[in-house]
């Protein structure tokens, strides 16, 4: 039996990749802190889909997390065919203002983490397809901000431009391993990531959002593409920031993530 990994999935974009998951019939590995949120969602995809959901709670900044989780895994004898790497989160504010172990923290969940993770786990992932012959895939989920400097969120713009480096170098390195390897870009997506990054009150969201559901469909459904741009208004505004000075791009991003105050 073959499991998806799915990080943050209590909430957001992680919790609807593991109902769109379940509804492919994948059975899953939910990891996030919140164990009764994870616990409900686990009960609610058996009932609808019938695939077997395992809990596992870490929080994922403490150090040993990622081994703890990977050892968990290999313990159980749970065999891989993905992995999504979702856990993250933004905080809005001046880099010298904005507290830095909370800075420290994003680095360790948004960027160390996937790391961390993905190295320890891609051996079950290579596994899957030497014995069953089966592909297998990992989902970096990185964002829009990948793309440009972001004034006033700079340490997140370049947690997320270091995953689409990061994504494009191990999807050449794994595309014959049987492993496809995909950034996924999202834009604003109504999830709690506004909350918790204090950006409610940003041009970005009062904008409009995604839902999470479309951004998890076009992930799913692109997922042999090296980077995934949901939306047609995201594609327009990368493709227009390929035809534009970084120098611009910068400033449009200070313009949508605003002043933080
Ligand atoms: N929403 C957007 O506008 C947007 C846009 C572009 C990219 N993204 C990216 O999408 C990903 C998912 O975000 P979201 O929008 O779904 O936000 P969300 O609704 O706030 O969900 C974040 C998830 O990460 C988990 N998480 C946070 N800290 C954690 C920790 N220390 N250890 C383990 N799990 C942790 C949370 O679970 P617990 O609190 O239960 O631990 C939750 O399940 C993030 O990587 C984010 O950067 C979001």
């Amino acid at each position: 039996m073959n499991y998806v990994v799915i990080t943050g999935a209590s909430a957001g974009i992680g919790e609807e990749f593991a109902k769109q998951l379940a509804n492919e019939g994948h059975h899953l590995i939910l990891v996030a802190r919140r164990k009764e949120r994870l616990d409900a969602l686990a009960r609610q995809l058996f009932d609808k889909y019938q695939v077997k959901v395992e809990v596992i709670v870490e929080d994922l900044i403490e150090p040993g997390a990622c081994e703890r989780v990977a050892n968990h895994i290999a313990d159980k004898g749970w065999q891989l065919e993905g992995l999504v790497n979702n856990a993250g989160f933004g905080e809005l504010g001046m880099f010298d203002q904005v507290n830095l172990q909370r800075q420290l923290n994003m680095l360790q969940l948004n960027v160390a983490c996937v790391i961390d993770l993905s190295h320890r786990l891609i051996p079950s992932l290579k596994q899957t397809y030497l014995a069953q012959n089966k592909p297998s895939f990992i989902i970096n989920v990185g964002s829009t901000s990948a793309f440009q400097g972001g004034p006033n969120m700079s340490v997140y713009f370049a947690t997320k431009a270091f995953l689409l480096s990061f994504s494009e170098a191990i999807h050449e390195e794994l595309k014959d391993k049987g492993i496809d390897v995909c950034v996924l870009c999202p834009g604003a997506t109504a999830t709690e990531f506004a909350d918790v990054a204090a950006m409610n009150d940003t041009k970005l969201f009062k904008a409009g959002a995604m839902s999470a559901e479309d951004v998890v469909k076009s992930a799913l459904d692109n997922r042999k593409k090296a980077i995934v741009i949901p939306g047609f208004s995201n594609k327009l505004m990368i493709w227009a920031g390929k035809l534009s000075p970084r120098s611009i791009n910068r400033k449009v991003a200070h313009f949508w993530v605003g002043s933080g105050q």
